[in-house]
């Protein structure tokens, strides 16, 4: 942009010494100013009043008004009036009164012509960068606004948080999601996080410690209503020096986005794998029929003591085993296509009971030790209940297969501020880290007897309770699965089904 040309200054001089007037005045229009004179007191305040000069060089001894005079009358007009008090020598008590009347600065006489050309330029200067500070002050301001109306209506949550990692700013979206800036200010960011096992501040704090001074990772963060949102936070460093270790954090809710991936995934689940399955499973389960049948046929008309009965049982043996999997299979298949959530009030330790009883009747695991613990002040669910007992089942099952059948298992009950918590700990061979990302789509198994259904099964029930389930294993110590269920959802619900 091209710069407005450069104003010509203009200069009164107020001395009733007109040849030093008129020495200043060549002097000044030498060096490109504009300039008026006057020589009098009356005259100077005239002048000054018809023409606001930018500058002006005031005697003090003047006809009619004296300088002080003058000067107090100019700063009843414009108090930012530029004016240069001349005062003769010796006489500095003259020079105080007019600073304290509002002069910039002063001159005693006698000066060099260059002095005062030098305090011209110096306050021109002076007021030349005042005028940029204004401009860049208003350009910031506008930029500011800007900012804060772009932060405002943007889709992402931001929010600033100070060296501590406590909550300092929240926009539009953040105030949505976790509430009022005034209940948020000062609480630690980690409070939009529900697992206890995470810990936000400290990711972003080693993360900008390593010197990158931005950090991006995706996290389950907590709503306000109780519910969950898998979110891709980054953080980034503020720089101002004022804020040093201020970070400003965005988060994108990636529920939509999270929500197309699993109904592809769903879809394809269903679509490949499910509609596959249930084909396959159906030929599967006739073909196992008549071999069931044929060999139990079979398993008679051999000797009872022959090698032959012996093979045969074998095989009687492995298509039961394979008719409980077809079994399995075409359950989860249902789930996933017709189930109804049946929702009714719950205390979990009976839901825990049944899945207990559901897991140990048979005796089959009869090694594993088992407790239960339940904090005090336990409440009542809202819970789709035989399905909440079939998903701890699979977790209890899992939990005792791991153990092969000795160890003990623990299942630890508490209440979170939004959700009731179940831990199901084992002491088993545990699940290597690369495994735990795979361990919940269906089929995934390590077992080979397993169909690999019940994490995935597991995964959907509490799912579909508003919670979800963090993973915490170490190879051959064991296995914490930590199941989250939403209270909110509950207490809600508690309201509505009492109108
Ligand atoms: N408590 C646990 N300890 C160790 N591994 C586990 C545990 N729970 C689940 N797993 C792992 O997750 C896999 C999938 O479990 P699941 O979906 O129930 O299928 P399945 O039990 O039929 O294999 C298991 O095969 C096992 O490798
Ligand atoms: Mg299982």
């Amino acid at each position: 942009m091209e710069e407005p040309a450069a104003k010509k200054w203009k200069i009164m001089i107020a001395d009733d010494n007109r040849e030093l007037n008129e020495a200043i005045r060549e002097m000044l229009i030498e060096y490109g100013f504009e300039v008026l004179q006057a020589f009098d007191g009356e005259e100077a305040f005239d002048l000054y009043c018809k023409e606001k000069p930018d500058l002006i060089f005031l005697d003090y001894l003047m006809p009619k008004m004296d300088g002080v005079d003058v000067l107090e009358e100019i700063m009843t007009v414009d108090p930012y009036a530029l004016v240069v008090f001349i005062t003769g020598e010796g006489s500095e008590d003259t020079a105080v009164q007019a600073m304290k009347a509002g002069a910039k600065d002063y001159v005693t006489k006698p000066f060099s012509m260059q002095y005062l050309v030098h305090t011209a330029k110096k306050f021109i200067k002076d007021h030349e960068l005042q005028q940029e500070n204004i401009r860049l002050k208003a350009r910031g301001d506008a930029y500011k606004d800007n900012l804060v109306t772009i932060t405002e209506t943007m889709g992402e949550a931001v929010i600033t948080i100070d060296a501590r990692g406590t909550i300092q700013f929240m926009n539009h979206m953040a105030r949505k999601l976790w509430g009022a800036l005034e209940e948020m200010r000062n609480k630690p960011v980690d409070v939009l996080i529900p697992d206890p096992n995470v810990n936000l501040f400290a990711d972003i704090r080693a993360a900008s410690a390593e010197g990158e001074g931005y950090y991006q990772n995706e996290y389950t963060f907590r709503k306000a209503d109780g519910g969950i949102f898998s979110g891709l936070l980054s953080a980034s460093l503020l720089k101002s020096e004022k804020l040093t270790g201020s970070m400003v954090l965005v988060i994108r809710d990636l529920t939509d986005i999270e929500m197309m991936r699993r109904q592809v995934i769903n879809a394809e689940k269903l679509a490949s794998l499910g509609k596959v399955v249930e084909g396959v499973a159906h030929e599967i389960r006739n073909s196992l029929t008549s071999l069931g049948g044929f060999s139990r046929r079979l398993s008679k008309s051999v000797g009872q003591n022959s090698a032959e009965k012996i093979y045969v049982d074998y095989i009687i043996e492995d298509v039961k085993r394979l008719e409980a999997m077809i079994l399995d299979i075409e359950e989860y298949v249902n789930y996933t296509k017709i189930h109804r959530p049946d929702f009714s009030m719950a205390h979990i330790e009976d839901i825990i009971e049944r899945a207990l009883i559901k897991t140990f009747g048979s005796g089959k695991f009869g090694g594993v030790a088992y407790e239960v613990n339940v904090s005090p002040g336990m409440e009542e669910i809202y819970a789709d209940q035989d399905f909440l007992v079939e998903a701890f089942w699979h977790l209890f099952v899992n939990a005792c297969e791991s153990m092969e059948g000795k160890g003990s298992l623990t299942v630890n009950v508490s209440l979170h501020p939004h959700y009731l918590i179940v831990d199901v700990i084992d002491t088993g061979k545990g699940i290597p880290n690369e495994e735990i990302k795979d361990i919940f789509n269906p089929f995934y198994t390590s077992k080979p007897r397993g169909a690999g259904l019940g994490l995935s099964k597991v995964y959907m029930i509490i799912e579909e309770h508003g919670g979800f389930i963090a993973v915490n294993s170490s190879v051959n110590q064991g296995t914490r699965m930590r199941v989250f269920l939403s209270r909110k959802r509950g207490l809600k619900t508690v309201a509505s089904s009492e109108c």
